[in-house]
């Protein structure tokens, strides 16, 4: 793959003629701007940004996204902008990411995502300090791609690179949006990642639990998939979860009562599967009901997890004022599992905080506030930095069961 060659184009051609993406409908009707924050223009003329400004870029699956984040005068983090594409379309055909139309699909988008970034903020590359990219873990082109055309940008521009690991990105979110101080627990829950991470500090992760199988947004979507529900399957599961009553179909709550804190769900999907082919054919109800009894079991285990999680945290730090549970990753918008979360929280005495959704998922506003930390604490890279399919947040945790299989997941 010559992901290299065709993203060095794009430091030129920010400035140059319109890219081809930037024109596509596709484009201009997935860019968004994070809600509920204040516009960057209005920003911009209230209290302009400090430096440093950090362009953040982000391709490591299936989200081609680039972001402007920087800090006000009085050290709040700012979130100039934030551009993502989607591939969900490219992918649905073949029922999950295909790596290979993944990377193409980056080349193709981010020299436009990258200039839209830039233009959303209003600023340019000489405005900038850093540039940041993801370097793992995730799909090998495509972090190739995103690495190249940040680094070509930083060394075109003599500009800082940082290459931040996407997990991390996960993890300082909660910082950029709520300033939640370090110590704190993150529970991360997304297609690719299950995870409990104590968060320590910059770089000081501790992973308490993570799946030895399944990730639960990858569960979601396989039991969409056997029920013959659409793409993407975790939404759509949840839609249908809504008209079905959760006590029809006795589901396992896996690992519940277990002393460590890991997850499994294959075990949950192999028993959907069982539960429907002893249904069918199925009827819509029948559908509907599987849908509420598989999400009432994820969320009763996951539920079991995170309470055991907040004990040995409140007993890790019983003097802190403020105990936060942070979560990340797509499934955090599930309101069956956020109710779940809320309920041990509560009961454990933790704030929990769940930042917007669009900054939940995948978005180049994390990597760049991850850069951003690691500016200031002088963690710069080298353009020689590698690219990592597979990059531990806690690089001292035992690799569990699956491990070597599951990759980024591990
Ligand atoms: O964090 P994310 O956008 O991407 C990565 O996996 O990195 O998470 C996507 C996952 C998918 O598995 C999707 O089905 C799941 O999050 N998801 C949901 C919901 N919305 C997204 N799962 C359950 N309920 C939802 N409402
Ligand atoms: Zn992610």
């Amino acid at each position: 793959m010559s992901c290299a060659g065709d993203s060095q184009s794009g430091g030129a051609s920010l400035s140059g003629a319109v890219h081809p993406a930037s024109r596509s409908s596709r484009f201009t009707h997935l860019r968004f701007r994070v809600p509920d924050l204040p516009s960057p223009a209005d920003l911009n003329r209230a209290r302009p940004p400090t430096a440093p400004l950090v362009l953040g870029i982000e391709t490591s699956c299936d989200e081609t996204a680039a972001a402007v984040v920087g800090r006000m005068a009085d050290g709040a983090p700012v979130i100039l902008s934030n551009v993502v594409l989607s591939q969900v379309e490219e992918h649905a055909a073949f029922g999950g990411v295909v790596p290979e139309i993944a990377a193409r699909a980056h080349v193709e988008a981010i020299d436009g995502i990258v200039r839209a970034a830039l233009v959303d903020a209003g600023v340019s590359l000489r405005d900038l300090s850093v540039v940041a990219a993801t370097l793992g873990p995730g799909l090998v082109g495509g972090l190739i791609v995103g690495a190249m055309t940040g680094k070509a940008l930083a060394a075109g521009a003599g500009l800082a690179f940082v290459g931040v690991n996407h997990l991390e990105g996960h993890a300082l979110t909660p910082r950029l949006t709520d300033a939640v101080a370090y110590p704190y627990l993150l529970l991360l829950v997304s297609g690719g990642h299950t995870q409990i991470v104590l968060v320590k500090g910059l770089g000081a992760y501790e992973r308490w639990g993570t799946t030895i199988d399944d990730a639960l947004g990858e569960a979601f979507d396989k039991t969409a998939k056997l029920l013959g529900l659409p793409v993407p399957g975790g939404p759509n599961v949840e839609r249908r979860a809504a008209m079905g009553d959760p006590r029809r179909f006795a589901l396992p709550r896996p690992m519940r009562g277990e002393a460590r804190l890991d997850f499994s769900f294959s075990g949950l999907k192999t028993a959907v599967r069982q539960a429907a082919t002893a249904a069918s054919p199925l009827s819509e109800q029948d559908v509907a009901d599987l849908c509420a009894s598989f999400q009432a079991a994820a969320a009763d285990s996951l539920a079991d997890r995170i309470g055991r999680a907040l004990a040995r945290f409140r007993a890790a730090y019983p003097d802190l004022a403020d105990p936060v549970l942070a979560v990340a990753g797509g499934v955090a918008a599930n309101r069956a599992i956020r109710s779940a979360l809320d309920r041990e929280a509560q009961a454990a005495g933790v704030r929990l905080v769940a930042p917007p959704l669009l900054l939940c998922t995948d978005n180049g506003a994390m990597i760049a506030y991850a850069g951003l930390e690691r500016f200031e604490a002088g963690r710069v890279d080298g353009l020689d930095a590698p690219v990592r399919s597979r990059w531990p947040l806690d690089e001292a945790a035992t690799p569990l069961i699956g491990f070597g299989r599951r990759g980024a997941k591990a």
